[in-house]
């Protein structure tokens, strides 16, 4: 594997849905370590690759690689054991956990062999890894919450340290600041700018200042295909997709 080789990545990725195509022939690379935002407007095609690469269900034709190995085709778990992790527009949080209890479940979902014979000492070695990830999201101080007390911006934070729990190298995120008022949202960007440091994003995002603002690199779908690739600057300037942006409205 070269130096080279992205991630993740989809080649020829079409998906049907009985007659209607949903996304036709994309092919992506998704480097390591870069935070990549795919945008488009409404139906473009967002989740539907979205889950093609978080191993929701595999493309009707073409390749998914990670790691340059086709892995389109395998179990969402083989996905979860690659390492690629996600976070879903809606939260799935448990409510009637402490926020503490949520990540600890989540991080003992990722520990194996956990039983009831596992000495105390692993135990409280979770509940420190638990504590870390809710400081990394800013909810240290709201550990023994009950999760449904949390704000909806709090409970996409407190989903995210869930998602890191898995100790992803991919973290896939689908609208993390859906519904959020405009303090939620900065709250938001700063976890995800701090998970960037430490693993690769794919992010889909309406909101396009954000979009701009964080990514390394942006994918544009439009109907299903694709459209353009390339830094902020060369998307602000790319004028098919001012074209689309404008013809049907900012988003
Ligand atoms: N399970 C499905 N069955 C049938 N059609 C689907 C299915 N999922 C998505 N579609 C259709 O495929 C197209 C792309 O949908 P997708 O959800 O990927 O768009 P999107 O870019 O995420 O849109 P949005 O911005 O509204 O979230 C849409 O026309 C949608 O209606
Ligand atoms: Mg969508």
């Amino acid at each position: 594997m070269s130096h080279d080789t992205p991630i993740l990545a989809v080649r020829g990725a079409t998906m049907r849905f009985g007659g209607f195509t949903a996304l036709s022939n994309v092919t992506a690379d998704f480097p390591v370590g870069e935070l990549t935002a795919i945008i488009g407007p409404n139906g473009a095609g967002k989740s539907t690759l979205f889950n093609i690469l978080s191993g929701a269900f595999p493309p009707t034709e073409g390749e998914v690689l990670f790691n340059g190995t086709n892995v389109a085709g395998k179990r969402q778990h083989h996905f979860a054991r690659m390492g690629i992790s996600k976070s879903f527009q809606i939260t799935n949080v448990f409510p009637e956990l402490s926020v503490q209890e949520n990540v600890r479940v989540a991080v003992q979902a990722m520990t194996r062999r956990f039983d009831l014979w596992t000495p105390r000492s692993r135990y409280r070695e979770m509940i420190d890894r638990a504590v870390e990830l809710l400081r990394v999201v800013g909810l240290e101080n709201h550990r023994g919450r009950l999760a449904s007390e949390l704000a909806h911006g709090e409970q996409r934070s407190l989903e995210i340290a869930m998602a890191m729990a898995c100790e992803p190298k991919v973290l896939l995120l689908d609208e993390p600041t859906a519904g959020m008022s405009p303090e939620e949202t900065v709250g938001v960007i700063d976890v995800i700018l701090t998970l960037a440091k430490s693993c690769t994003i794919i992010l889909v995002e309406h909101k396009m200042k954000l979009v701009m603002d964080i990514s390394d690199q942006i994918l544009v779908l439009h109907h299903g295909e694709f459209l353009a690739k390339g830094a902020p600057h060369e998307i602000r300037a790319n004028d098919e997709v001012k074209r689309v942006y404008l013809g049907e409205g900012r988003k």
